[in-house]
């Protein structure tokens, strides 16, 4: 089967993004959506942007998920439970499920710069617990400004700290993630560092605020 990417939720501003780095970069991308037309106008959007040869196209979330080897989960926090619950059946073992959640507290209307306690420990933990038995969950690009990831016109100036416990899992998603000029991937260890990443994130908004500008990112020095 060729490789084929779906992002759940690759309507809203960070899975937009990432759908089309990928496409530029030549990868076959399914945009999930609730809503069918919704995914398609997005994909449309896509094509309209980078031209009509790039493979994109838009389907119900349980379609997209069921199509495709590697599943993006780009929703918000508060969507996530009833969005894979949405998706479970579609998410056969040995597929990889990319978790990008970050658990802000904007859930419950609390601000952006704190991350809600989560019992399993991260969004990520959450999302494991959730998916069937031998689906590989691997967290990414939750430190990653979803602006930046829309620009274009600009490279991505951040890395990118990607964390699971299946090491061929991690390493395809951070190849995936190196497709995106700009970005380096890093190995952050098990599925259970991702909670520091989601804590990152709420840090770097914090950045954002305190200097008015959108994309505070960060790059780990002192490896090669
Ligand atoms: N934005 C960033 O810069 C950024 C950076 C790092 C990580 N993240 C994380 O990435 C995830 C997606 O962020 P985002 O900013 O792209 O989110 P978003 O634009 O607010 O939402 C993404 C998509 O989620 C879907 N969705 C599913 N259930 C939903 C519900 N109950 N209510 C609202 N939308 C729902 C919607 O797609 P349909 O309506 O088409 O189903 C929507 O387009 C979040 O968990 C966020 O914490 C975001």
């Amino acid at each position: 089967m060729a490789e084929k990417i779906a992002v759940i939720g690759g309507t809203g501003d960070l899975g937009f993004g990432l759908a089309l780095r990928w496409a530029k970069a030549g990868k076959y991308i399914i945009i999930g959506s609730r809503k069918e037309e919704k995914a398609k106008k997005a994909a449309e959007k896509i094509q309209t942007i980078l031209g009509k040869d790039v493979k994109v196209e838009g389907k119900f979330n349980y379609e997209a998920a069921a199509e495709a080897n590697i599943v993006v989960l780009s929703v918000p926090f508060f969507a996530q439970i009833g969005i894979l619950r949405s998706i479970k059946d579609a998410l056969k073992p040995g597929k990889i499920l990319v978790d990008v959640i970050v658990p802000l507290a904007t859930a419950i209307d609390g601000p952006p710069t704190r991350t809600l306690g989560v019992w399993t420990g991260s969004a990520a933990k959450l999302t494991e617990q959730l998916v069937p038995k031998g689906v590989k969950v691997v967290a990414a690009f939750k430190n990653v400004p979803a602006d930046a990831m829309q620009n274009l016109s600009e490279e991505v100036d951040c890395d990118v700290i990607v964390c699971g416990d299946d090491e061929e899992a991690k390493r395809e998603v951070m190849k995936l993630a190196e497709l995106i000029p700009g970005v380096r991937a890093i190995d952050g260890g098990p599925l259970e560092n991702a909670h520091v990443v989601e804590e990152l994130t709420a840090f770097l908004i914090n950045i954002n605020i305190k200097y008015g500008v959108k994309n505070a990112g960060i790059r780990i020095t002192g490896i090669k």
